[in-house]
């Protein structure tokens, strides 16, 4: 699952990638949902579902334990504090995320605000729900290698600014 694909260049990629599993992709974007609806076309691929609408009306009706991996990148960085409360990723978020994670799927987080990846850590590490699989530097600083770049990620490179990818493990089933 893809949260925030923009114009859906990774979420192709990666169902290209595997053709045999489900892909899920939301975005209320409706100029990138359409490109995202050619490329399939083009590429002759049925194993996307798009949902073109806020991800958030959707993370109730998805089964618990149903995702194997969810995927958000570079999304929005609400820079000043009075917009904290509209970042995607926040307590609550990781909350519903927690619970469609089946245990052992993985929560991958990019971002070029050095801000936001620090809020990110924060409250993904906070609950015990998911553990952080970095070692050493290079687990956040490079791009994982089955991750192509978004186009959001080559505007930051363009600008010479660093990205951070955190790839969490969902750790365990808590009740919610
Ligand atoms: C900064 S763009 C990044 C797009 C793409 N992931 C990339 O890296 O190029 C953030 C995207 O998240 C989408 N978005 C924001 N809030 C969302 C939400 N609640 N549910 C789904 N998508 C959302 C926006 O429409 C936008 O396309």
């Amino acid at each position: 699952m893809e949260i925030g694909f923009g114009a859906g260049e990774h979420l192709l990629a990666q169902a290209q990638r595997h053709p045999t599993i489900g892909f899920i992709g939301c975005e209320p974007y409706l100029n990138g949902v359409a490109a995202l609806l050619s490329a399939m076309e083009n590429a002759d691929l049925g194993n996307i579902r798009i949902f073109p609408d806020d991800a958030r009306l959707l993370l109730p009706a998805l089964a618990p334990a149903s995702i194997g991996r969810l995927f958000i990148l570079f999304p929005d960085p609400w820079p000043k504090a009075k917009h904290h409360n509209r970042r995607l990723v926040n307590p609550a978020t990781l909350r519903a995320f927690a619970r469609i994670l089946r245990p052992g799927g993985e929560l991958r987080v990019a971002s070029d605000h050095d801000g936001y990846v620090r809020w990110i850590l924060d409250y993904a590490t906070r609950d015990g729900g998911f553990l952080w699989l970095a070692q050493r530097p290079a687990d956040w600083r490079q791009r994982p290698a089955d991750s192509p770049a978004t186009r959001y990620q080559e505007k930051a490179m363009g600008r010479g600014q660093s990205c951070a990818t955190l790839r969490f493990e969902r750790r365990h089933m808590i009740a919610l």
